[in-house]
């Protein structure tokens, strides 16, 4: 018995030393002090031992017994340590790793586009004003003296929403809006949404226009071409211009501007139609009628005013050499991500 005692001993603590975790400790514990462990068996045994070895043997194993107990709690905090230091070691971060850029987004051409537009009419001294996408059929038409038989309030063109409310179909009713509320001079661009019944490569059901409205004493057709067409320096670089008549119901005289053909300079291509030319906006005077609607502020024989519409879509696939219109509204972040973020 006495040698078994004596192996106990030397089996608990070559495996106290190897304990590595709270948890083994616990199992060693239970192994050797629990009521199956090895020294409370031994103790079971001192029954079958000749009475007179059997106090020194109790207190033999007694001693064990706290020895083992107080070497236990004793490595308690030791093996706490053993288990901190290799979580840490777990968890450690490899801060060597190159990491993973986020993805930075970038703003839509058209967005782009708009801002650039914005900008350049800023800085000519006009305001930025904006008017509703669903509209009353007074202010995209009537108002607009666009006649109750005009085509463009055919169904095939304008989304009706009622009989009296549509989506605009252009950004000219928001000219009627601003003239009713504020006196002349008036200067403004009113850039937005518009809604056409419309699908194919260069028409898309909703598109962007700014509309520009000047209106004083002495508006002139002349500063009307000065101004577009340093505008159109501005966002295309050198290019030619040319004004062609036109017809708008609430502008006359009404025109178009064209640029010189991006594409192939002027020589004649498919984009241009082999003209050389390109149409980007309509503009006029506009119509002394309109000024019936406005209000008593506006008196046909002392002021005059002009307006125009471009549209951004148009002006977007020309700067950037877009050939399908439907590209800006699929979603597309290879083609999305092309276009450079500069302020
Ligand atoms: N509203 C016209 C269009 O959508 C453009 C335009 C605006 C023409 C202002 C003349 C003056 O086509």
């Amino acid at each position: 018995m006495q040698e078994r005692l004596k192996e106990i001993e030397d089996r608990f603590k070559q495996e106290l030393s190897e304990v590595s975790s709270l948890k083994e400790l616990k199992d060693l514990k239970v192994r050797y002090l629990g009521k199956k462990g090895s020294i409370s068996q031994l103790a079971r045994q001192l029954g079958k031992i000749p009475p007179e070895d059997r106090p020194a043997m109790g207190e033999a194993i007694n001693r064990l017994k706290r020895l083992a107990e107080e070497e236990i709690k004793a490595s308690e905090s030791r093996v706490k340590e053993i288990e901190e230091r290799t979580a840490l070691e777990r968890e450690a971060l490899d801060i060597t790793l190159p990491g993973r850029p986020p993805s930075v987004g970038s703003l839509h051409p058209i967005t782009l586009v708009m801002e650039e537009i914005e900008k350049i009419f800023v800085s000519f001294g006009f305001q930025v004003a904006e008017g509703p996408e669903i509209e009353v059929d007074y202010y995209n038409f009537e108002a607009l003296n666009i006649p109750l038989d005009h085509p463009a309030r055919d169904m095939q063109d304008t989304f009706y929403i009622s009989e009296e409310l549509l989506l605009r179909t252009h950004t000219s009713p928001v000219q009627m809006r601003i003239m009713e509320k504020y006196t002349p001079p008036i200067r403004i661009i009113a850039p937005g949404k518009v809604y056409r019944c419309d699908a194919d490569v260069s028409h898309t059901p909703m598109f962007h226009q700014v509309e520009g409205l000047m209106v004083g004493d002495d508006v002139t057709f002349t500063q009307l071409k000065g101004l577009l067409e340093e505008f159109a320096r501005r966002i295309f670089g050198e290019t030619k211009v040319r004004f062609r008549p036109s017809f708008f119901p609430f502008t006359e005289p009404s025109a178009e501007m064209d640029i010189g053909c991006v594409i192939c300079k002027g020589k004649g291509c498919r984009v241009c139609g082999h003209s050389g030319w390109l149409e980007i906006l309509g503009c006029g005077m506009v119509d002394p009628a309109l000024y019936r609607y406005a209000g008593s502020a506006y008196d046909p024989e002392k002021i005059t005013g002009f307006a125009f519409g471009l549209g951004v879509e148009r002006i977007a696939m020309l700067k950037y050499g877009i050939n399908d219109i439907r590209l800006f509204y699929e979603n597309d972040l290879g083609f999305l991500g092309q276009f450079a973020y500069e302020r």
